[in-house]
């Protein structure tokens, strides 16, 4: 079978597909199947390709997805979920150390030759151990990030979307680890009213998806000093970044590496490539997101 590959994937992702014609390319027309990255937009008309049958996104979010018009067509999605749960909780903590002791800073303080002598009180962060973390998103990556803040005897607080449960966690919390998914009902969770409610000095740490944090509102709270740092591995507009987030020098900025080690990624990109070549022979693979498609799908296309 044909199948558009939209981004680059590695030899052993692609091995997994041995036996389909592979061509590198943005538009599905005459493609029975495409492997997409999450800057692809996989919308309604690339879902409705006369002769598209599924899709495998080497990722775990699925924002860049319209599941609703996979849904309609009938387009299984094979994705990543597991693989990358502990590259990115380490990625979030290592943020949250980051910020926490100025590591950006630092380095910068470094390199720009600075660093004239020792003193007391140079480039002084907050500690870390002890502290309470509120992780909002209780899914696989916050749990294991959650674990990490044991070793720290850290106080965890989890969160979701609850009102009262999500004001809680961000009024207690000196650290905020942000999770979630992004959706309607996430975007923006954490605004300027949310970031009012955390405690002075709090840091905030994102890498689940830039638009769940609004970030000028946080790049206004870094810059009034309500927030002692932020570490952010998603943005709104990746790749541009807020002109006013990139003047916070208390602000950790990594340009979305979460789950980017080499184990991590061949991972991710055998998982979704070996889902597709399941679906491809009628066998319906374990990383399904939208399972509930499978039986329509099968009736459809063994027939
Ligand atoms: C994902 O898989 O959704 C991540 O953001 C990629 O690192």
């Amino acid at each position: 079978m044909r199948v558009l590959v939209m981004q680059d994937v590695s030899e052993a992702g692609l091995a997994e597909l041995e036996g389909h014609e592979l061509v590198r390319g943005s538009d599905p027309a005459g493609f029975d199947a495409a492997v997409c990255y999450l800057v692809d937009r996989i919308d309604e008309s690339f879902l409705a390709t006369p002769g598209l049958r599924a899709v495998a996104t080497v990722s775990v979010g699925l924002d860049h997805i319209d599941l609703a018009a996979a849904d309609r067509h009938t387009i299984p999605i094979a994705y990543t979920p597991d693989v990358l749960t502990e590259a990115t909780a380490d990625l979030t903590f290592a943020l949250l150390l980051a910020a926490a002791r100025r590591l950006g800073e630092a380095e910068r303080h470094v390199r720009a030759g600075r660093w004239t002598e020792w003193s007391f009180d140079l480039l002084l962060g907050t500690d870390v151990f002890g502290k309470t973390l509120a992780v909002i998103g209780a899914g696989r990556i916050g749990k294991a990030v959650a674990r990490r803040a044991e070793g720290f005897s850290m106080n965890v607080v989890m969160a979701g979307r609850d009102r009262a449960q999500l004001e809680h966690a961000l009024s207690v919390a000196d650290f905020v680890a942000v999770t979630v998914p992004l959706s309607d009902e996430t975007r923006h969770l954490i605004g300027a009213p949310e970031l009012a409610l955390m405690k002075p000095g709090a840091i905030l740490v994102n890498s689940s998806r830039g638009p769940v944090v609004d970030e000028h509102a946080l790049a206004e709270a870094l810059r009034s000093g309500h927030l002692g740092g932020a570490g952010l591995d998603v943005f709104e507009r990746e790749p541009q970044v807020d002109p006013l987030l990139l003047e916070c020098e208390n602000a950790v900025l990594v340009p979305h590496i979460g789950s980017a080690t080499r184990e991590t990624r061949e991972g991710m990109a055998r998982l979704a490539c070996r889902g597709l070549a399941q679906i491809l022979t009628g066998e319906r693979p374990p990383n399904l997101a939208n399972p509930e498609v499978w039986d329509r799908w099968a009736a459809r296309w063994s027939a």
